[in-house]
């Protein structure tokens, strides 16, 4: 059976959420510069649509790991597949991720940036599953809690396809 897709957050929903995240962020780094970390492929959408949305000066930069595993579950080890281009030492960052699962991905990422010394180092998700957590990650600024379903769309993918919905939905008729 094909799969089809369930519209869980709508785009006008997740516009309004990022706006208001956008405020909350340019309030909290007031007098600072910052540095986005976006987690690629799936933060990419929401991390431009985010940047629009910040009002203090922002630079960027890109990261992807790619945690082995198939299908719709994450095996837990994570390798970085392509690394930061600038150092971070010093920067008040902001790592940009598009959901948070078990946390195995992000607990590893920001363990190794920790390493490297940013004046600050904190975390922004548009998705949150609590219910599936095994690590422990805490996350500054949330976009959605979300069920324990899989997601796809705003950059999430099942099978690299679906990135481009501009909606979050739930894929129906997976095996
Ligand atoms: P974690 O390490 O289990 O927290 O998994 C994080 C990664 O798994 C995310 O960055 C996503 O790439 C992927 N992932 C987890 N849940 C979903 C989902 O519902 N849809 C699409 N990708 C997901
Ligand atoms: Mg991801």
């Amino acid at each position: 059976m094909a799969e089809t897709i369930r519209v869980l957050i709508s785009e006008k929903e997740i516009e309004a959420r990022i706006e208001k995240l956008g405020e909350e962020i340019t309030k909290a780094y007031q007098g600072k510069e910052l540095h986005l970390i976006c987690v690629l492929k799936g933060g990419a959408f929401f991390m431009c649509e985010l940047a629009k949305h910040i009002k203090v000066p922002v630079s960027l930069d890109f990261m992807c790991l790619s945690s082995y595993g198939s299908g719709t579950v994450s095996s837990g080890v994570v390798r970085i597949a392509k690394d930061l281009d600038d150092a971070i030492e010093g920067k008040d960052v902001l790592v940009v991720e598009d959901i948070i699962d078990s946390g195995r991905t992000l607990h590893y990422l920001l363990d190794v940036l920790e390493k490297r010394h940013p004046a600050s180092l904190n975390l922004c998700s548009l998705l949150d599953k609590p219910d599936r957590r095994e690590v422990e990650v805490n996350i500054d600024y949330l976009g959605f809690a979300i069920p324990d379903e899989f997601v796809v769309g705003y950059g999430l993918d099942y099978a690299q396809k679906y990135r481009n919905l501009p909606y979050i939905g739930v894929v129906e008729g997976l095996e």
